[in-house]
């Protein structure tokens, strides 16, 4: 499990470090990712050192905005969430240092998507980088058929996550 953070230790070097989150729909829990990951960065000043970006292993909202639902929670906190929806391709791995997936089913969608094994390489789990809950989860719930507090959880586990993938990637942090 924690091979996640081990991977991120590895791109302590690397700059800029370029960060895509996944989920299922592209329009909850990733972009909710993208948008709170460039909030910790903006908040550091460390705008120029990361490139952040989100996807979708399904593709039933192409070119959507994120769900109505997760833009009014995630405003209520400061994040505004302007992603438009976009399915994740072989070229991600590439253009991409961490893959970050959601939840299991994410990952092992981009187990088949990823072309190479040592690409595989690049695919990690948010949960594992969640310590706020983390007896609870160990993935981050879809909020999509849940109510307010679902989307709530899926903010709280992200902020705590985002945070220490920037503090491992950083260094400032064991
Ligand atoms: P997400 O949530 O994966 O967090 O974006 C979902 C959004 C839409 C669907 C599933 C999950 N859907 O099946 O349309």
């Amino acid at each position: 499990m924690m091979r996640s953070v081990d991977v991120a230790r590895g791109l302590r070097g690397v700059r800029p470090v370029r960060v895509l989150f996944v989920c299922l729909g592209n329009i909850c829990r990733s972009p909710a990712a993208e948008g709170v990951m460039r909030s910790v960065v903006a908040e550091r000043g460390a705008e120029d050192r990361w490139v952040i970006d989100s996807a979708g292993t399904g593709d039933y909202h192409i070119g959507e905005l994120p769900d109505r639902r997760m833009r009014v929670h995630a405003a209520r906190r400061g994040y505004e969430l302007t992603h438009r929806c976009r399915q994740v391709w072989e070229g991600d791995f590439e253009d991409f240092d961490l893959i970050v997936a959601m939840d299991g089913q994410n990952e092992r969608n981009l187990r088949r998507v990823a072309p190479t094994p040592e690409a595989e390489v690049k695919i990690v789990r948010m949960g594992d980088f969640v310590r706020h809950l983390a007896t609870r989860y160990d993935h981050v719930p879809d909020p999509y058929y849940e109510g307010a507090e679902g989307f709530e959880l899926v903010l709280d586990m992200l902020e705590d996550g985002c945070r220490h993938l920037f503090d491992i990637v950083e260094g400032s942090e064991e």
